[in-house]
C-alpha cells in the first residue's frame, strides 16, 4: 500500500483489508450469537457505514432486518442547539432489538441528539457497533457497545469513510499524513 491522496490532503495505509475483514468477522459472529431468535434491525448510518454493513452484514446467519438511515442535522426554531432527524426510518422499531451501525464515532454528538427519537419509539434495546471508535474524541455520554477498532484522534479515510466526499471507495483505511 502505498500513500494515497485525496484532494489535498496525503494519507497513508492504517488499517489493511485483511484487519478490517478480520475484525468484521469477530463481530459477526459475536452478533451471530448474543441476537439469536431476536430477529434484530441493523440500523445502518448512512453514508459512510455502508461498506461496514454489507460486509457485516453478509455474514449474519441469524434471521435479522438491514435498515439504511440518513442523520440530518438542523438547527431548532428555538438556539438550543441541533436537532438530529432520522430520514428513511420506515421499519417501526417498536418492540424491537436494534444494533446501531456507525463507521466511526467521534465525539458522539451525532447519535447522542439521535438516540432519545429513536429511544421514544420504545424498541426492545438500542446497542451501537461501530467499525472505528475515536476514544480520546468523546465528548457526550453515547456508550459504543461493539467496537472494531479503537483509534486515535486523526483524520481517517477509506472503507466508506470520507474527506470532503471523496476517498471511500478503497479496501483499506488511510489516516492523514503529518505534515
Ligand atoms: P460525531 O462527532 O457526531 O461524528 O461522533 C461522527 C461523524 O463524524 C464524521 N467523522 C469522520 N469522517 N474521517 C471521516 O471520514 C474521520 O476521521 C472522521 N471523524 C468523524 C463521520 O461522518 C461520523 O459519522
Ligand atoms: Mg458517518
Amino acid at each position: 500500500m502505498s500513500t494515497f491522496k485525496v484532494l489535498d490532503k496525503e494519507f497513508v495505509p492504517y488499517l489493511s483489508e485483511a484487519d478490517i475483514q478480520a475484525k468484521i468477522a469477530e463481530l459477526a459472529k459475536q452478533l451471530n450469537v448474543e441476537y439469536a431468535g431476536k430477529k434484530p434491525i441493523f440500523l445502518s448510518i448512512l453514508n459512510g457505514s455502508f461498506l461496514f454493513t454489507a460486509d457485516l452484514f453478509r455474514q449474519i446467519t441469524i434471521e435479522a432486518e438491514v435498515c439504511f438511515i440518513k442523520l440530518a442535522s438542523y438547527k431548532g426554531t428555538s438556539s438550543t442547539g441541533n436537532v438530529i432527524t432520522a430520514i428513511g426510518l420506515d421499519t417501526s422499531v417498536s418492540g424491537r432489538d436494534i444494533i446501531i451501525i456507525e463507521d466511526i464515532i467521534d465525539t458522539g454528538k451525532t447519535l447522542h441528539h439521535f438516540l432519545p427519537q429513536l429511544a421514544a419509539q420504545q424498541p426492545t434495546s438500542i446497542k451501537i457497533a461501530v467499525l472505528l471508535n475515536k476514544t480520546e474524541a468523546l465528548a457526550f455520554p453515547v456508550k459504543v457497545d461493539y467496537a472494531c477498532f479503537d483509534i486515535p484522534n486523526k483524520f481517517v479515510v477509506g472503507y466508506g469513510l470520507d474527506y470532503d466526499g471523496l476517498g471511500r471507495n478503497t479496501r483499506e483505511i488511510y489516516q492523514l499524513k503529518e505534515s
